[in-house]
């Protein structure tokens, strides 16, 4: 079971006083890679003003590198501006696969200055893998890092 009050400790020291948006994105990438059991990708999609999302740093196989404004469940979750758990991929009309291995996955989306600036996405290969406790706790660790992760580079 991950322990999400250590997990958002340490994310919170590995985006403070880090001068670049890909550094403290590659770390958190990893952090969640490496404390979530039975997943099989984890990382970033960053967005452009136009609702466009861009692959950034991630932890698993290969990956698309554009996703459409809308589609998927990563452009949905932005769109809605909500975060999206699918217990079933095969069930999500327009889910685009990365990882055929993929069986569920969580969206989370990332504000800054009132828009979505990012999304997380962690993928698993079990159906159902990601519960309440889950989508509040990387809900926690996100709003826990949001204003740093965004703020202009120094
Ligand atoms: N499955 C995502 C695409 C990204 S990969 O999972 C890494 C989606 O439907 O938006």
């Amino acid at each position: 079971m991950t322990d999400y009050k250590r997990m958002i400790a340490i994310a919170r020291s590995l985006v403070c006083d880090v001068p670049h948006l890909v550094t403290r994105l590659a770390n958190l990438s990893a952090l969640v890679w490496d404390s979530l059991d039975d997943i099989n990708w984890a990382g970033f999609y960053i967005a452009d003003d136009d609702g466009s999302l861009y692959l950034g740093p991630f932890q698993g196989k290969v990956a698309c590198t554009y996703i459409a404004p809308g589609c998927g469940v990563c452009g949905s979750a932005a769109s809605e501006e909500r975060t999206l758990v699918v217990p079933d991929v095969h069930e999500f009309s327009g889910h685009i696969a990365c990882d055929s291995a993929s069986r569920s996955e969580i969206v989370v989306p990332i504000f800054s200055g009132g828009r979505v600036a990012a999304v997380l996405d962690v993928d698993s290969p079990l159906p159902d893998r990601f519960s309440e406790t889950d989508r509040v706790g990387l809900e926690r660790l996100i709003e826990a890092v949001a204003d740093e992760l965004f703020f202009p580079e120094y």
